[in-house]
């Protein structure tokens, strides 16, 4: 039993950023740019189904966000601190994920202005991220 919660918390430690690397999260930052576009384009042409597409692209993308091997190895005790609490909590991705099935409900049913309200909100939740002084990249 000890045994098991010990390898428990190894994997839980240090198993979410396996092979994980900037490119592949540059990647998937890609795709949820995209699936973002095509829920806005949903909304300006009208079409349901771009909206439908773009949610279910972007729940899938979300959750693949972790640390990379490089943050997670980085010896800089101070920054590495700060790269983990700058890191995708299950709790973002989760309201992401609610967000978007919110976003495709409210579209199908004909309330655009509530699902664009929901959509500004991924939005946010995207910029509170980039904003973070962690990420150097947008300086
Ligand atoms: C947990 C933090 C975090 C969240 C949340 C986040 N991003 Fe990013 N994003 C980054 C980081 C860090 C980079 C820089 C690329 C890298 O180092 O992996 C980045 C880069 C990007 C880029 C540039 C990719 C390139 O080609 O250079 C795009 C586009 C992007 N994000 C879109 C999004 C969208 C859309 C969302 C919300 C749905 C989002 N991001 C949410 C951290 C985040």
């Amino acid at each position: 039993m000890k045994k098991i919660l010990f390898s428990c918390l190894v994997v839980g430690t240090f198993g979410f950023a396996q092979g994980y690397t900037q490119d592949a999260r540059i990647q998937d930052m890609q795709k949820m740019a995209k699936a973002m576009q095509k829920i806005q384009s949903g909304f300006f042409y009208n079409n349901p189904d771009s909206v439908n597409a773009g949610a279910e692209n972007l729940k899938a993308a979300i959750f693949k966000i972790k640390l990379t091997v490089k943050d997670v190895k980085n010896k800089d005790v101070y920054k590495k601190w700060l790269t983990n609490n700058a890191s995708t909590t299950r709790r973002t991705q989760m309201k992401i994920e609610e967000y978007c099935d919110v976003i495709s409900e409210r579209f199908s049913d004909g309330n655009k202005k509530q699902a664009l309200q929901v959509y500004n909100k991924i939005a946010s939740e995207c910029i509170r991220c980039h904003v973070n002084p962690v990420f150097t990249y947008n300086k």
